[in-house]
């Protein structure tokens, strides 16, 4: 509560979307197999989404599986998405005491059978919760979602239900898998990698970028409270010159 009160509630991220990496690094230093540090990036996701939910952030969306991390091992991969299942599970009643409401991203519909039915067990059951809505990135990549939309586009004009000169940003922002989310306006990556992994890169354009060094697994209320201060003393300008934000 301490390092809460140093944050200003009326400057509050209002989607924060979150890069959790640093796993299989964190699994290494503590002399154990990579899964070790997946089984443990679970009490980090636990603890920012509840102080996320305590902060009364709107929108929280955690990067959980991309479509590149299929081409790591079988082992990890299969032990991951058994994970996903085990912990949406294990936390639905955590998630509607805090009156979290889940959401995903991605192409779930190709998940494993057992990890989209437990992800659409989890939605269903959440879904009468008006909080924080926490979406998982599952199966996802920014550049698939955006081709994704450019072919549901592309029917669209075809069928001729519209005509391609009226495309515009808010049409397109409704095609993609985040339509129903304000863009996020600060993402948070762990492990010191500073890049943004084909993660969310439409809905990114000005968001505020934060790095750190802690692993996922390490991650806690304290980390996520010290990154949202960060945000809240930079200047968001959106195109504008500094003085023309001080005279608005
Ligand atoms: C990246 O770290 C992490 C992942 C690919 C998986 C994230 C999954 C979890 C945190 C598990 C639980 C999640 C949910 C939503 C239940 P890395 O493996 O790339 O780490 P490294 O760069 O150190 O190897």
């Amino acid at each position: 509560m301490a390092q809460e009160s140093h944050i200003d509630p009326n400057n509050l991220p209002q989607h924060i979307a979150v890069i959790m990496d640093g796993n299989g690094r964190w699994a290494k230093n503590h002399n154990k197999v990579r899964v070790f540090g997946h089984q443990n990036g679970v009490q980090a996701v636990r603890e920012i989404s509840e102080g996320a939910a305590e902060l009364q952030i709107p929108y929280l969306t955690l990067f959980a599986f991309s479509k590149e991390n299929w081409n790591r091992p079988a082992f990890e991969v299969n032990t991951l998405m058994k994970l996903f299942v085990k912990t949406m599970d294990k936390e639905l009643s955590t998630l509607n005491k805090n009156n979290i409401r889940l959401n995903a991203i991605g192409d779930v519909t190709s998940l494993p059978k057992e990890t989209y039915k437990a992800l659409l067990k989890g939605m269903q059951a959440t879904s009468h919760n008006d909080g924080m809505v926490l979406t998982l990135a599952l199966n996802y990549s920014s550049r698939w979602e955006i081709l994704s939309a450019i072919k549901k586009y592309g029917t669209m004009v075809k069928n001729g239900e519209i005509k391609p000169e009226l495309i515009d940003e808010e049409f397109f922002n409704g095609l993609l898998e985040t339509s129903d989310m304000p863009d996020p306006d600060l993402l948070i990556r762990t492990s010191g990698e500073c890049r943004v992994s084909n993660y969310l890169l439409w809905q990114l354009s000005y968001s505020e970028l934060y790095f750190t060094d802690v692993l996922w697994p390490d991650f806690n209320k304290s980390h996520l409270h010290e990154a949202i201060r960060t945000y809240q003393n930079r200047e968001r300008r959106f195109g504008l010159t500094g003085e023309q934000l001080i005279n608005s």
